[in-house]
């Protein structure tokens, strides 16, 4: 079996996910390097043996020696370069958020259906060895059947990643209600096993909207991300537009009844997602993120707080970022570039994320006030729900194709 020949379009701190990929005699090679900014190009051009550099990532497009073409850019240009990578027929993983709206979703599916290109989203937290567990948990029945999801995200590290750069900049990712939080949206819906259909939503820039920043076109300061600054007050060097929310606390209602609420700080001491699930038999929670961390659950009672719980069960251990998951989805990416099928991440999905977030954003922004999620066009839907194979009865479709 050939290596896959991969492109990868941006080459910031996500380079770590081409790292993942490049496994040469191993299924796939990073063969071609694109980043708009001729410096990073030049820093990331030893790390890969790539063949094929440029700053503009069309000129990948027309390549016939690249199988597929991997987006690690800004969420606001997820949806141009999306877009043409799947006119152009070239498979794509697109990295989370999908897009920056609903309709910046929608578009993108569209281009995948009609072009028959397949289309994978980068929501690696299918593969993380916690939520994977929860999910087992729940399906085996342990908790009953789920009927509420909360989750709270603390983001120590906030005002460095998410402060610093464009993430800060509402034009380009709509807030941190969408940026940061569809991974959590997508894990809510996982496990609980529907789609936000209503939302509401505070929240407010509590802390970082009065901290120095700098000048417009001023590079990120060396040690950007590994220097933190302690307490969060004494942060400096942010980002010159700086409009997104420090806070967010939203409510969603599911289309099967669930309702969940998740809760985003970026001034927390501490790095941790937090989910506790409660069922008609019973409730889990885990205590740490990571591998070799703890879910608990709680099954038998009515009692008071107990910190021995029924079953103790420990998120098996892993290696690589985020706690094993990128070399899990690339694996998975692969395959599905190969073979097609049925896949644990889903484009409709990611869209759900969007959309809860999104419409989340709205709300807080509007004082609280609940929104409808729009609904997913139902064939759109379809078409990924079949595995992205064209119905025979759509104009130029063809079973297989
Ligand atoms: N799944 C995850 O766990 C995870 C983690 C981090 C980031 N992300 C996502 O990955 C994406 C990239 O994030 P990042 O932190 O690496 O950002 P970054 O700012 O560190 O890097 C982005 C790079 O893209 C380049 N770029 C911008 N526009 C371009 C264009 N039109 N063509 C080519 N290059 C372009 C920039 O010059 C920069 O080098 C974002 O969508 C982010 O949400 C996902």
């Amino acid at each position: 079996m050939e290596d896959l020949r991969l492109g990868v379009i941006g080459l910031g701190l996500r380079t770590s996910l081409a790292r993942a990929a490049h496994r040469p005699g191993r299924g796939a090679v990073v063969a071609a390097l694109c980043d708009s900014d001729p410096a990073v190009l030049k820093r990331q051009a030893g790390t890969f043996e790539a063949d094929f550099l440029t700053q503009d990532y069309r000129e990948l497009l027309d390549r016939p020696d690249l199988d597929a073409l991997v987006v690690n850019t800004p969420d606001d240009t997820h949806e141009r370069l999306a877009v043409d990578c799947l006119r152009a027929g070239k498979a794509v993983y697109l990295e989370k958020p999908m897009a920056i709206t609903v309709e910046g979703c929608d578009t993108i599916l569209r281009a995948a259906r009609e072009s028959g290109t397949r289309l994978y989203v980068g929501h690696n937290m299918r593969h993380m060895g916690v939520v994977r567990l929860m999910r087992d948990i729940i399906a085996k029945g342990v908790i009953g059947e789920p009927k509420t999801v909360w989750v709270r995200h603390f983001v120590s590290y906030g005002g460095d990643y998410y402060f610093k750069d464009w993430h800060a900049d509402r034009t380009r990712t709509t807030g941190l209600l969408l940026q940061k939080a569809a991974h959590d949206l997508d894990v809510i819906h996982w496990l609980a096993g529907g789609y936000t259909t209503r939302v509401n939503a505070l929240g407010d820039l509590m802390l970082y909207g009065d901290l120095p920043r700098r000048a417009p076109g001023t590079p990120r300061p060396d040690g950007w991300l590994q220097q933190y600054e302690w307490p969060p007050t004494a942060r400096k060097d942010l980002h010159h537009v700086v409009d997104v929310e420090d806070v967010s606390v939203m409510n969603m209602r599911l289309d099967n009844g669930v309702i969940a609420a998740y809760q985003q700080c970026h001034f927390s001491p501490d790095y941790v997602r937090n989910y506790t699930v409660i069922g008609t038999e019973g409730r889990l929670e885990n205590f740490g993120d990571g591998p070799g961390d703890t879910v608990k659950v709680w099954n038998t009672g009515p009692t008071g707080y107990r910190d021995d719980c029924d079953i103790a069960y420990k998120v098996p251990e892993a290696t690589g970022s985020h706690g094993g998951a990128d070399m899990e989805i690339v694996s998975e990416f692969l395959r599905f570039v190969r073979d097609g099928g049925v896949t644990d991440t889903s484009p409709v999905a990611a869209r759900m994320s969007v959309a809860a977030g999104y419409m989340a954003t709205m709300s807080l922004r509007d004082g609280g006030t609940p929104y409808d999620v729009p609904p997913l066009d139902a064939d759109l839907a379809a078409y990924f729900d079949r595995g992205q194979v064209r119905d025979q009865t759509e104009p130029g479709g063809a079973p297989g194709q």
